[in-house]
């Protein structure tokens, strides 16, 4: 058992910048070189953290803008083998590797980078995108077998945050990198939540705040034509296809959007068994909290009368002492009192908190009981996309550690080509009844 301890990172934006390009080559670019300002405040967390990735097999703990990650320095097996062991991960699963700038990139590739992936490289990094490239065959930095899986390609992303980058430029290596939660669980978006999964198992988590984006990285593929999206995440395909060459960017991921996940309730086929997924993460069982997940479906939205979600609310109170209710677009607000007309058949005055303070957004969460029937917890998303997606894993972990026995939750339209795509892609993942 470990002492796991979490580091507090207070600015940190202070701690580095791209050094301007002095070659006027063509292939120069403002991302060449991540520069790490040694007198940065709270640069000495970053160097202990560095320093396990370095010298232990231990992972460490670190946020990106995305969501945090559990990192381990990508070319030494031991390291790598030490993430798969602490998440509990599958090893057909492979890893992305983080970089800190586009000099460590080409350290990892035989070969000058794919054009394909200039204009996104260009528009998207650094940022919430992860681009597949070819394992090289000889290469200044080796990756580690584990990391790819035995696939021919591997995952690579250039993080937005500051924080993850310089901890890579001091770490002085590519760091493979999954999401810092329990496998199955759903990802965490602040370092409590890694401590809440992984406490004893890792020694240090670095806390640079919530994550801003919440939702991971988009994975695509520009190997093949047309190019693909393996995983949606934090930039959508209505944003894909802005990119020279990307126009044509098709979805290779089947999302479970009718009937339930079949990993967890039934044994029927879904489209996900059926056509095997080229990101060998999207078949697992995924982003599940312990109480049971119901979601509806958004696209076709029925509004959602608040005497309907009453009685369901009701219903689910059956077997549920204790029963979450997560609004985003257009549900009413249930709690007593909202509403005068619901103020005698409602029960229990609400007491009201505020949760997920971050980035701006500040979630609502009502909490109280109706009149013989269950206890409430009501969280409010906010109905715009970017708070939606901010809050989604905080709300299902939140709603897991006060005790909720089911969710029911209100999905978004996801028929834009948005980072909506993303937040359902992820919802239907964790439910076990779709609606
Ligand atoms: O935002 C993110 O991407 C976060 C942060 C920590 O950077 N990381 C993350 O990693 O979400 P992980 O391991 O939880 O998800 C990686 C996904 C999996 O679905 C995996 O199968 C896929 O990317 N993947 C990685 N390398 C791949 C490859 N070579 N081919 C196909 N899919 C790959
Ligand atoms: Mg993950």
């Amino acid at each position: 058992m470990l002492k796991t301890r979490i580091l507090p990172v207070p600015d940190p934006d202070s701690l580095g910048r791209f050094r301007a390009p002095t070659s006027t080559s063509s292939t120069a670019s403002a991302l060449d070189h991540w520069d790490v300002d040694e007198s940065a405040p709270g640069l000495d967390a970053l160097v202990t953290a560095a320093d396990h990735i370095r010298n232990t097999n231990v992972p460490v703990g670190f946020p990106t803008e995305t969501v945090y990650g559990l990192g381990a320095d990508a070319t030494r097996s031991d390291a790598v083998r030490g993430i798969f062991t602490v998440k509990g991960r599958p090893l057909d699963n492979p890893l992305i590797v983080h970089v800190c700038d586009l000099d460590m990139l080409r350290e990892l590739c035989d070969t000058d980078l794919p054009a394909i992936y200039r204009p996104l490289i260009e528009r998207f990094w650094p940022g919430p995108l992860t681009i597949l490239l070819p394992v090289p065959e000889t290469a200044k930095y080796t990756l580690a077998p584990e990391v790819t899986a035995g696939l021919s390609t591997f995952g690579a992303r250039l993080p937005a945050s500051p924080l993850t980058r310089t901890l890579i430029r001091l770490a002085d290596a590519p760091l493979a990198g999954p999401s810092a939660n329990a496998s199955t669980r759903p990802s965490p978006t602040t370092a409590q939540h890694v401590v809440d999964d992984l406490d004893g198992r890792i020694e240090v988590v670095l806390d640079g705040g919530a994550c801003g984006v919440g939702v991971e990285s988009t994975v695509v593929d520009g190997l093949c034509d047309p190019p693909v999206i393996l995983r949606p995440g934090g930039i959508s395909l209505a944003e894909l296809r802005t990119a020279s060459g990307w126009e044509r960017v098709e979805r290779a991921y089947h999302d479970v959007a009718q009937g339930g996940n079949a990993q967890h309730d039934s044994k029927v086929p879904q489209a996900e068994d059926v056509l095997k997924p080229r990101a060998p993460g999207m078949k697992y069982k995924h982003y599940s909290p312990k109480a049971r997940v119901v979601l509806y479906e958004g696209g076709k939205t029925r509004a959602v009368s608040q005497e309907a979600l009453i009685k369901d609310v009701r219903d689910a109170g059956r077997q549920a002492a204790i029963v979450g209710v997560v609004r985003t677009s257009s549900w009413p607000a249930l709690a007593p009192n909202h509403e005068e007309s619901l103020a005698t058949s409602n029960g229990t005055m609400p007491s009201t908190s505020f949760v997920g303070k971050s980035e701006g957004v500040i979630y609502r969460l009502e909490t109280y009981n109706l009149p013989s029937g269950p206890k409430i917890l009501e969280l409010d998303l906010g109905r715009e996309l970017p708070s939606i997606a901010h809050g989604l894993f905080y709300a299902l972990r939140d709603l897991d550690a006060r005790g909720a026995d089911v969710i029911l939750i209100e999905g978004i339209a996801d028929d834009s080509d948005d980072m909506a795509s993303a937040v359902m892609n992820r919802l239907r993942k964790a439910a076990s009844e779709v609606r």
